[in-house]
């Protein structure tokens, strides 16, 4: 397997007026083969979206490198930057959130077409189509986000994330808000897109919960108060942790 995101000593430190510095993220370096789901956890506050935001460029690191299919994203030109940022999407804890309101699903799912320059017709096709591999009926295009629930709206929110066809997926916390079955429906769905996509979609799977982790994850992470501090099987993690933050956050989630 060839890497498809590398990461070298990625750092985020957050300087807010009238309080110390903040390092979110200190000196983290990882590589996510193409093809691969990787987890990474972490209690809440130890940096997780941090490093997202920074992989997909809503927030500049400090240092560090990100490098994308080889080519080094956080120092790259505006071209680099677009053509970065279309091979990878993001799926939030909180779909409703992520959609506008006054916006059909099917709308907003086909917006990213449309800015390639499909034309409307196409883009509302290739949206049903979507739904459709993500599991909902192609009428549900015609819904609001408000009509829908947060099940079926984080399905929808997979379609458009995979509407431009990216290379990486980052799901921050993406079940988190869910009951535990539909949780368990959304963990097949992506499961079932990974299985089925030609070019291999690879994931970056971001949860506070080992369990689920290991459910989903060949190999996992563990980020405590920005730093990795273990890397391995998820299951080898669980049954036996190097350091004692690692089996605390075991033992409050099993
Ligand atoms: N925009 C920001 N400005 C200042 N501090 C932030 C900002 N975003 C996150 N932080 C802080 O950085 C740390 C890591 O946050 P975050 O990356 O959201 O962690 P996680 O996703 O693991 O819960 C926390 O202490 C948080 O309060
Ligand atoms: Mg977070």
């Amino acid at each position: 397997m060839e890497p498809l995101l590398t990461v070298e000593k990625l750092t985020k430190v957050y300087s807010l007026k009238g309080k110390p510095d903040l390092t979110a993220v200190d000196g983290v370096s990882f590589t996510l083969m193409r093809g691969e789901c990787l987890g990474l956890i972490g209690e809440s506050g130890s940096g997780k979206s941090t490093i997202a935001n920074m992989i997909t460029g809503l927030v500049p690191p400090t240092s560090g490198r990100i490098l994308l299919e080889g080519r080094d994203i956080a120092s790259g030109g505006r071209r680099v930057l677009l053509q970065a940022y279309r091979r990878m999407q993001m799926v939030f804890q909180s779909p409703a959130d992520s959609f506008d309101p006054r916006r059909t699903l099917g709308y907003s799912i086909g917006e990213s077409l449309r800015n390639m320059g499909l034309s409307r017709r196409e883009a509302d096709a290739e949206a049903k189509q979507l739904l459709l591999l993500c599991g909902l009926d192609p009428s549900f295009a015609r819904r609001y986000p408000h009509e829908v629930s947060g099940g079926q709206c984080q399905r929808a929110a997979i379609a458009r994330a995979l509407a431009v066809k990216p290379a990486l997926l980052i799901c921050d916390e993406a079940t988190s808000a869910l009951d535990v079955t539909i949780q368990k429906e959304i963990i097949t769905l992506l499961t079932k897109l990974r299985e089925q996509s030609r070019d291999g979609l690879s994931i970056l799977f971001i949860s506070h919960d080992i369990a689920l982790v290991q459910q989903f994850c060949s190999r996992a992470l563990v980020l405590y108060k920005g730093r990795l501090v273990e890397e391995g099987e998820p299951c080898a993690i669980i049954s036996c942790p190097k350091n004692d933050y690692t089996r605390r956050l075991i033992d409050s989630i099993l």
